[in-house]
């Protein structure tokens, strides 16, 4: 039996100018949720959204919005986004101190907790959080940018990630982000990815509803 993956558009690719109408676009594309990068010019060397416009963004889209933390103490803002009407709270295990208190605190605020790897970071690092979280977000690309290429040793870490949520039995959700495109989407999903992050193939694709219907059909049996 195949498996739906999901894919979660990075409004990072999209017109900002036409923000509410790129998220009109996506949602009738069908996307499965938003992916939304904030970034402090610190933890990452951009910087990009704050709680104020996913706050205005939440008004605007039905769509789940999956928020990726690139940011230093994460904690401190954590309230900040949940007002906002985020539903899933990545952070970065990089970037956390005492990562069981944050990600329990995003638990107990009743959103999804996700931790997220930078490219470097060893899996055996999650080995003490996986059974505290709902979701781990592998990064693919040195976070920061849009529009990188997928690093290519990611497929086997994808992969030995799977198996060990397989192996302890964990229903843990498994997201990967940076530089996926229909060229490498099927790949990526049969490795175990549960998630897809797309930016710059899916706002630069010209047509977000033939992209999604690619996809689908490229994903209908993983
Ligand atoms: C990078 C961000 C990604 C980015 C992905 O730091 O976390 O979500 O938007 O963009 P693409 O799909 O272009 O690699
Ligand atoms: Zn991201």
């Amino acid at each position: 039996m195949s498996r739906k993956v999901k894919i979660a558009p990075s409004l990072l690719s999209a017109d900002f100018l036409h923000l509410a109408q790129e998220l009109r676009a996506t949602e009738e594309a069908g996307a499965d949720m938003l992916h939304i990068d904030v970034m402090d010019g610190h933890f990452v060397p951009n910087i990009t959204i704050g709680p104020f416009i996913v706050e205005a963004i939440r008004k605007a889209t039905a769509l789940p919005l999956d928020v990726h933390l690139m940011i230093e103490e994460p904690e401190r803002y954590l309230r900040d986004f949940v007002s906002a009407g985020a539903d899933t709270l990545t952070v970065h295990l990089e970037a956390c101190t005492h990562l069981h208190r944050t990600v329990s605190w995003i638990r107990e605020s009743g959103l999804k907790a996700g931790v997220s790897l930078n490219p470097a970071t060893p899996l055996w690092s999650l080995d003490s959080i996986l059974p505290d979280i709902d979701l781990v977000l592998l990064m693919t690309v040195n976070p920061g940018f849009g529009g990188q290429g997928f690093i290519q040793g990611s497929l086997e870490k994808i992969k030995a990630l799977r198996k060990m949520l397989l192996e302890r039995e964990l229903p843990v959700l498994l997201e990967v982000d940076g530089g996926v495109k229909p060229e490498n989407a099927k790949a990526i999903a049969q490795a175990g990815a549960d998630i897809l992050v797309m930016g710059s193939a899916f706002y630069t694709s010209g047509d977000y509803q033939a992209l999604m219907r690619t996809l689908r059909e490229t994903l209908s049996d993983v």
